[in-house]
């Protein structure tokens, strides 16, 4: 009983004012800050995309000089860090590495961290959008017994977390262009999108007064599922072993089949009902970044096959099931040698601009409560304790 609204998965309930990202999702819209996402893909670089979701306003040439020096300077890890790292077991998920990482963070940013202040909240912004690519990156290393890269600090964001990645010692890593502005265009797609459930996760968490370290660690928890960003890992591994095209028909079959369990990874989205403008943008890159690196891959043809087939099949006609900004994306990826099980991580590391300006804005709420939703009870009645001798 209670008279609540009963609202499962919060289909219909908003839970805060936002002025950061609009999604129309009938029309296939998505704006950061007003501005559509299809100039911001074009024109803009993740890091001048992550100053305008935490800012509001696209940066001058000298704030934006200014953000990326402070973001710059706070890329480095203390060294006691090597050894949370050195505790997980090599075969640990990058993912759950990365979760207890940034957990372990409130433990260097906490007693002196006073967030009534607003500068001190800047800064805390600033560090996990510097320090999140490099410990991601450590992650990686750490999986597969390589030795942790320093941020090398002359270059720029994205090409910078490459080098940390991937670099070998006696080899220096040739970048191709097409490869950061491949992940530039993913990082700016996955910046943010509103109150999906790591965004709610990192505001709930927050706004409880909890370290913002802790909040953000929530959220790559709340990231790593299956139906939110676990999604591009998924798709990689679901586009393996339908494996040919000749075998999109079954596959397609198999996720009409709701007592087969199986849905099709990167397809529907709770918002979009239209193509997901962001699969749109990402689908054009996957051609650019093959096509450039010269890489032929057979999953491609499995993807585009399933698109295609999916798109005139009435079960997804009908249900309004579009590709999603995670159907192609680990295509990319995998053309840019990053490992599957990085997938997500990667996804973290963009969406870390996305939780940070959220968190800083539900600070700044005077509105801001306590997130405490309300259940219909469906248990028994009040009834009398029985003794264990006599049950
Ligand atoms: N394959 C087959 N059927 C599907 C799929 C799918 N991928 N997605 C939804 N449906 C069906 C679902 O079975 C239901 O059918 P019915 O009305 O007959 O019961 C209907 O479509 C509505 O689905 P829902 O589960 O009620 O929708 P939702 O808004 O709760 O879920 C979703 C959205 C994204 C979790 C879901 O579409 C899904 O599981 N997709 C696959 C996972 C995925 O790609 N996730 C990434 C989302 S985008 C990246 C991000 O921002 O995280």
């Amino acid at each position: 009983t209670g008279c609540f609204t009963y609202d499962a998965g919060f289909t219909a309930t908003a839970s805060c004012k936002s002025a950061i990202t609009y999604i129309d999702g009938d029309a296939g819209v998505l704006l950061y800050r007003g501005y559509p996402i299809e100039q911001l893909a074009e024109k803009s670089s993740f890091l001048e995309v992550a100053y305008l979701l935490m800012n509001g306003e696209l940066p001058t040439t000298g704030e934006f000089e200014k953000f990326e020096h402070e973001v710059t300077h706070h890329t480095m890890m203390h060294e006691a860090f090597k050894s949370f790292l050195g505790g997980f077991r090599h075969d640990a998920h990058p993912m759950a590495m990365l979760t207890g990482m940034l957990g372990s963070l409130a433990s260097f940013y906490h007693n002196d961290l006073d967030l009534e202040d607003p500068e001190q909240r800047r800064m805390t912004a600033i560090r996990l959008i510097a320090k999140v690519p490099t410990i991601a990156a450590a992650c990686y290393r750490h999986s597969i017994g390589w030795p942790i890269r320093y941020p090398r600090n002359n270059l720029e964001y994205t090409t910078r977390f490459l080098h940390m990645l991937k670099e070998v010692p006696s080899e220096p890593l040739e970048l191709s262009p097409v490869a950061a502005k491949a992940m530039d265009l993913l990082f700016i797609l996955h910046a943010d999108h509103e109150q999906n459930a790591s965004t709610s996760t990192v505001r709930l968490v927050g706004s409880t007064g909890a370290n913002p370290y802790v909040s953000v660690a929530a959220g790559v928890a709340a990231l790593w599922g299956p139906a939110h960003g676990g999604a591009n890992e998924a798709v990689l591994k679901m586009l393996a072993e339908i494996g040919r095209p000749e075998n999109v028909k079954s596959a397609i079959d198999k996720a009409k089949d709701k007592e087969s369990g199986f849905r099709l990874m990167g397809f529907g989205h709770r918002v979009y009902k239209n193509y997901d403008p962001r699969a749109a943008l990402v689908r054009k890159m996957t051609h650019e970044v093959l096509g450039q690196l010269g890489v032929s891959d057979p999953l491609l043809d499995v993807a585009m096959k399933l698109e295609e087939a999916a798109l005139q099949d009435e079960y997804f006609v009908q249900r309004k099931l579009y590709p999603n900004v995670d159907f192609y994306s680990g295509i990319i990826y995998k053309a840019l040698g990053i490992p599957v099980e990085m997938f997500t991580v990667m996804f973290a590391i963009a969406r870390t601009a996305g939780w940070v300006s959220h968190w800083l804005e539900q600070q700044e709420d005077p509105e801001n409560k306590i997130g405490r939703p309300r259940q219909i009870y469906t248990g028994s009645a009040n009834r009398d304790y029985v003794g264990i001798d006599k049950r």
